[in-house]
């Protein structure tokens, strides 16, 4: 009689290749050390949600001295980085492990914001091309890569942080790194209005309570005074914002006086936290939030 087969076990379900792979070519690659071992993207690079590789230009520099750099055609101060070890990096990348939207990170780039995050979350390979010295052969931008992004209007010493600011907003937004699908939608800027103020205990701080319709208990009422917040807040600190989704007519009521067409007259940005929280002159008792 035939003994039955022994049972096998399940064959391991094959890892599913990272949502988004990020390839980051630099100078110093151990700059993004720390802030990948960092707890939100260490744990999405663990679980296999993100990948991230680094390429030194510099191994794919000719010579001894495997020189990066090179003084300016027409003169100028300091040295600027060479197109080749650039070139070869980024097609060593693309030959391994497949096409890549090409990205110089640059002050002279397009300004980076939410919109342009939620473009690159739908892509699967990005490089992130960084700058460091006096600049760069202009021909790394324009014939190695695709676009040039700038995280903001100053100076950096290199594009190592912007690099780190581009995966870690666009990380954010796919499925499973934040582990709370809720606040990716919840977020500034999705809508394009600043987010409420929000609190927690301590009720009373240095003579600042939480305003008490937050302790009232009415959801609806709460809810309106929080778009309120956040429409007041966007008026003050950026009315530009409100340029592309203007107050509804119901929201031009809540704007204070003046405000009701913020764009009619830019104004000073305005503290906007005096009117916010009423002062208290004892400690108040610490009653929880609703939604510690
Ligand atoms: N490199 C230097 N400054 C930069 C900036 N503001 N944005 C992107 N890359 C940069």
């Amino acid at each position: 009689m035939n003994e039955p087969a022994p049972s096998l076990p399940a064959p391991a379900a094959p890892t599913p290749p990272p949502l988004i792979t990020f390839e980051v070519v630099t100078l110093f690659p151990e700059m993004l050390d720390g802030f990948l071992a960092g707890s939100l993207l260490g744990r999405a690079v663990a679980a296999g949600l993100i990948a991230v590789e680094r390429t030194n230009p510099r191994d794919f520099a000719p010579g001894r001295h495997r020189s990066v750099d090179d003084t300016p055609y027409g003169g100028g101060p300091g040295m600027i980085l060479r197109v080749e070890p650039f070139a070869a990096a980024l097609d060593e990348i693309v030959a391994r492990r497949g096409p890549a939207r090409k990205i110089l990170l640059s002050p002279q780039g397009a300004l980076l914001d939410q919109r342009k995050v939620r473009s690159l979350a739908t892509m699967q390979r990005i490089a992130l091309v960084c700058g460091r010295y006096e600049g760069f052969d202009e021909r790394i931008g324009s014939v190695l890569c695709d676009e040039e992004l700038s995280i903001g209007d100053y100076v950096l010493a290199g594009g190592e942080l912007a690099a780190a600011v581009v995966i870690e907003a666009v990380a954010r937004l796919l499925p499973g790194v934040l582990g709370c699908g809720q606040s990716v939608v919840d977020e500034s800027f999705s809508h394009p209005r600043l987010e409420h103020p929000q609190w927690t205990r301590p009720l009373a701080f240095r003579g600042h309570a939480v305003p008490a319709i937050l302790l009232s208990g009415n959801h609806q009422e709460i809810e309106r005074w929080r778009r309120e917040q956040a429409l007041r807040r966007t008026a003050a600190r950026r009315p530009d914002l409100l340029e592309r989704a203007p107050p509804t007519a119901e929201e031009r009521a809540w704007l204070p006086a003046g405000d009701a067409d913020p764009m009619a007259s830019p104004r000073e940005s305005v503290p906007d936290r005096t009117d916010l929280t009423p002062t208290v002159s004892a400690a108040s008792n610490d009653a929880p939030p609703e939604h510690p």
